[in-house]
């Protein structure tokens, strides 16, 4: 028995090795974490469990019979963040380049399967060359039963890919069909093909860093959605990430209980709204100003700036953001901003998260660019997404909802459960001056006709009361009790139930 336990002490320290110290010290060197120290970073002190510790590969070509690595290249099992249940695979660059073969593909579905069965989150740690190339077609095939997990566990857990070395090829479809996107500056990589082949094919010269680092992805292309500097700080703030969220659709997302009162008022507010309309000013002081402690959970900041997204909580609860910014693009919305906003109110509604969507909107951005880019489609995603969405939906609107983005902004119209405007708000087809220079074309170049007709037209519709005396808003607010009356809102909905008609699944607009 003593023999049995001390060649088992040995296995196991000899897996923990990994590809061996000298390319851990490579590791270390390039600023990553080995596979391991990331998920002592990620779990709680002492809760992980490993699975499939002594899993190797089955290959036998090119030299890999004598090249066997228990683990095969990624560390899998199960822990807790703050107590509560995660899976977890974590690559482990040292052994194969993380490449995935075989055998690495089954130990990741394991886990994947057992968090679908059970209600868990699943967090991937992205460090990996890719397919195994000595496997050739078992190891596509092996991504290929990746994927499909993916896709059965999308809606049902959240599933979260923190990108952390090279994810190249079709390997970045796994990620892109998770939840959320987190990558590490200089150290992260995702693209499809990489620059050499960009510069075969395209001519076109380009870094790995440029072409598919965290900056780019977090900026240009949105397929990320935070950036951060350096291991330690992205595990940190995905264990701060994770606490906001559910364990799957089946259960509640933790309710953490807080010290700020729900009628906390917020005098700043009542002059947030500059008087002069074509003045912008940062939805992001709403927004902090409203939920609890000030702690907005903010996702893509640097990608479709019009739009805000991210969670906070309000009384404990977590909630979901969806925010109209002034302070870019005059806060309309466009290609990118619909579609940043369209997945995100997707993942609360598929996860029970209520939403809050604070509403400034002076319609959608005109141009070719954006039209041949198929905004009508893109648009529509936001439409489609509010409009499908049963979770409770609170709505306020600050200052501008014109037009069809007045619709599209979680209006009393697709079901929006409670809609609140502020004194300031101005609900109409479009803004005054727009909106005379149509009806009124014959009066153009009379100044004083124009000046008199957009007054009357501001007087009339230019406020929150035709649509308060419709019951399409249901309440105008001080924008002091901002706070207060949301809180209120979600509590009165808390226990609300609505189904969509049963269809096998819908046909957004893709
Ligand atoms: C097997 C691999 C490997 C791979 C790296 N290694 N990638 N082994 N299959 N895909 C091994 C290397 O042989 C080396 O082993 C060790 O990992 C570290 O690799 P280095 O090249 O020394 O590291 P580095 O210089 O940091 O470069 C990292 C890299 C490069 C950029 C990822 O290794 C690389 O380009 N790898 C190939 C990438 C690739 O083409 N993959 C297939 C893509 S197609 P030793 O023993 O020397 O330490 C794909 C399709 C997926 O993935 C399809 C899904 C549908």
């Amino acid at each position: 028995m003593q023999e049995i336990i001390r060649k088992l002490d040995e296995m196991r320290a000899g897996a923990r090795l990994g590809g061996g110290e000298r390319r851990i010290a490579a590791q270390h060197e390039k600023g990553k974490l080995s596979a391991r120290e990331r998920i002592q970073v990620l779990l709680d002190e002492g809760s992980f469990e490993e699975w499939d510790m002594f899993v190797e590969h089955r290959c036998g070509d090119f030299g890999m019979a004598e090249n066997r690595i228990p683990g095969d290249g990624v560390v899998t099992g199960y822990g807790t963040i703050n107590g509560r249940l995660v899976f977890v695979f974590s690559q482990d660059f040292t052994v194969f380049g993380g490449s995935l073969s075989e055998a690495h593909a089954e130990k990741i579905c394991k886990i994947m399967d057992k968090a679908l069965q059970v209600g868990a989150p699943v967090i991937g740690i992205n460090d990996s060359g890719g397919a195994r190339i000595q496997e050739g077609v078992a190891s596509l095939a092996g991504y290929a039963e990746v994927f499909q997990r993916n896709v059965l566990a999308s809606g049902a857990v959240p599933q979260i890919s923190m990108i952390m070395g090279p994810c190249a090829g079709g390997a970045v479809y796994s990620p892109a069909m998770t939840d959320f996107i987190f990558m590490v500056k200089d150290s992260a990589y995702m693209f499809v093909t990489g620059p050499d082949v960009v510069k075969t094919v395209t001519h076109e010269e380009v870094t790995h860093e440029e072409l598919g680092g965290a900056v780019t992805h977090t900026t240009k292309s949105g397929v990320a959605d935070l950036a951060f500097e350096n291991d330690i700080e992205a595990l940190l703030e995905l264990r701060r990430f994770v606490d906001f969220l559910p364990a799957s659709n089946r259960e509640p997302a933790p309710f953490r209980p807080t010290e700020d009162p729900a009628d906390r008022q917020e005098p700043s507010l009542d002059t947030l709204v500059p008087p002069d309309p074509q003045k912008p000013y940062d939805m992001k002081e709403l927004i902090t100003k409203v939920l609890d402690e000030g702690d907005f959970f903010e996702l893509q900041p640097a990608h479709a700036g019009n739009i805000l997204i991210g969670l906070g909580r309000m009384e404990g609860h977590t909630v979901g953001i969806v925010a109209n910014q002034p302070m870019v693009l005059a806060g309309c919305l466009d290609i990118a901003s619909s579609i940043k906003a369209a997945r995100f109110v997707r993942f609360c509604d598929c996860f029970n998260i209520p939403i809050v969507t604070f509403v400034d909107v002076p319609g959608f951005l005109p141009g070719t660019a954006q039209e041949y880019g198929g905004i009508i489609k893109h648009g529509a995603k936001l439409l489609f997404a509010f409009a499908e969405a049963t979770v409770p939906k609170v709505t306020v609107i600050t200052r501008k909802a014109y037009g069809g983005a007045y619709d599209v902004m979680s209006s009393k119209h697709i079901r929006g459960d409670v809609n609140y405007a502020w004194p300031t708000a101005e609900i109409a087809v479009m803004g005054p001056k727009g909106a005379v220079e149509i009806i009124f074309r014959a009066d153009a170049g009379d100044e004083a006709k124009i000046e008199a007709r957009t007054e009357e037209y501001r007087r009339k519709f230019a406020n929150p009361f035709v649509a308060a005396s419709r019951g399409f808003i249901d309440d105008v607010i001080m924008p002091r009790s901002t706070r207060r009356r949301i809180c209120r809102a979600l509590a009165m909905l808390r226990d609300k139930e609505l189904e969509n008609p049963w269809k096998k699944h819908d046909n957004l607009p893709l």
